[in-house]
């Protein structure tokens, strides 16, 4: 079941991704850690689409998946690129050059992503010249171009990583992933490593650089004022499953999954300076190799009740916009922000 608005740039259909939980010399695989378990999502050329959850959720393996940087347990992706439905499950490697010209990455830690013996122009070079895109003097005009258009100089091209701040190195990896000029970027938690007064500039910057390329995003993040900011619908995961989708304000205002309501309670309120609460109050993410019976979110639920421990709710419409997944949506009242 998915929800949607307007075309369909990305099309994720019952998406899945088990890693092996392996024990003992023989490394037998004992069970599966299920990351991601049956996702499926749309999202509209030109939107940003928010994916949040607590750590441990599934979310990085979820934007991984869908961009072959993993190999799925199951399901499809289908992707439009100049008017053509592109299987991105069935591409083979030589292939790949289709998908990696057109989708790409922001990854969460601007000092791991980014090799430490590259310089600036080799590092944010490299997508053109593997994808067949560009090379030598050309390659080496659309790095400065690009270079700029993320607020910084062309000085720093000859630069290693070492050289440059947190925040500078992130606007290192946003020219990495912008340099092919893609149509949908997968933004793993792109500030939550960054200095607080910091993030601020990183999300403006990718804003401005939406509306001026016509990006579309999967905004992947944990804090929920992050995502509040910068996303036109939110997309709720919890132990590799989505368990609310909807339009921003609609989720703001009126969430319906007990899980949304309390990562909406740690937003803060009227200030900036009152610090997050706790997300979630009570308990801990599940094991996902060894998840709870039912409603996987029934022992920490505040509203549980004896069918919650029995059955799995399913993820509905609740309206036209909005999906769901609790047996109790349509009876509880439950606090938006
Ligand atoms: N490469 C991997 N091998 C085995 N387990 C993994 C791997 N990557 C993630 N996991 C597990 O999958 C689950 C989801 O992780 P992740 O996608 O990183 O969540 P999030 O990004 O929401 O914090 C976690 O239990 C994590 O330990
Ligand atoms: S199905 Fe039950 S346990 Fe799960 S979120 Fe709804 S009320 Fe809570
Ligand atoms: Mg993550």
């Amino acid at each position: 079941m998915t929800a949607q608005s307007g075309q369909a740039l990305l099309e994720i259909t019952d998406l899945k991704k088990y890693f092996p939980v392996q024990k003992g010399f023989l490394k037998r695989t004992v069970g599966y850690v299920k990351a991601v378990d049956g996702v499926s999502l749309s999202v509209a050329a030109g939107e940003t689409l928010g994916i949040v959850g607590e750590s441990g959720s599934g979310k990085t393996t979820l934007g991984r998946t869908l961009l072959r940087l993993y190999e799925p347990t199951g399901g499809d992706v289908t992707l439009q690129v100049d008017g053509q439905a592109v299987p991105v499950m069935d591409l083979s490697g030589s292939e790949m050059r289709l998908l990696r010209r057109n989708a790409q990455m922001i990854f969460q830690d601007p000092y791991a992503s980014l090799n430490p013996r590259m310089t600036v122009l080799e590092t944010v070079g490299e997508p053109l010249f593997v994808n067949g895109i560009a090379s030598g003097k050309e390659m080496e005009e659309r790095v400065r171009e690009v270079i700029q258009q993320v607020g910084l100089r062309v000085e720093h091209l000859r630069r290693y990583p070492h050289s440059f701040s947190g925040g500078q190195r992130q606007r290192i990896g946003i020219a990495r992933a912008l340099v092919v000029r893609p149509k949908l970027v997968v933004a793993d938690e792109p500030v939550s490593a960054l200095d607080v007064s910091i993030q601020a500039q990183i999300l403006n910057l990718l804003k401005d650089l939406q509306a001026q390329y016509q990006l579309t995003y999967l905004f992947i993040s944990h804090a929920m004022n992050v995502v509040r900011y910068m996303c036109d619908r939110i997309a709720v995961m919890y132990a590799g499953k989505l368990v609310e989708v909807g339009a921003k304000n609609d989720i703001l205002k009126a969430p319906k999954h007990p899980y949304t309501e309390a990562l909406l309670s740690s937003v803060p309120r009227t200030s900036s300076r009152v610090r997050s609460k706790r997300v979630v109050s009570a308990g801990e993410v599940p094991d996902l190799a060894n998840l709870p019976s039912g409603c996987v979110f029934h022992p920490r639920c505040k509203y549980a009740v004896e069918r919650c421990k029995a059955e799995v709710p399913r993820l509905r419409a609740l309206d036209s916009a909005r999906l769901v997944s609790c047996h109790r949506a349509e009876e509880l009242e439950l606090q938006g922000i």
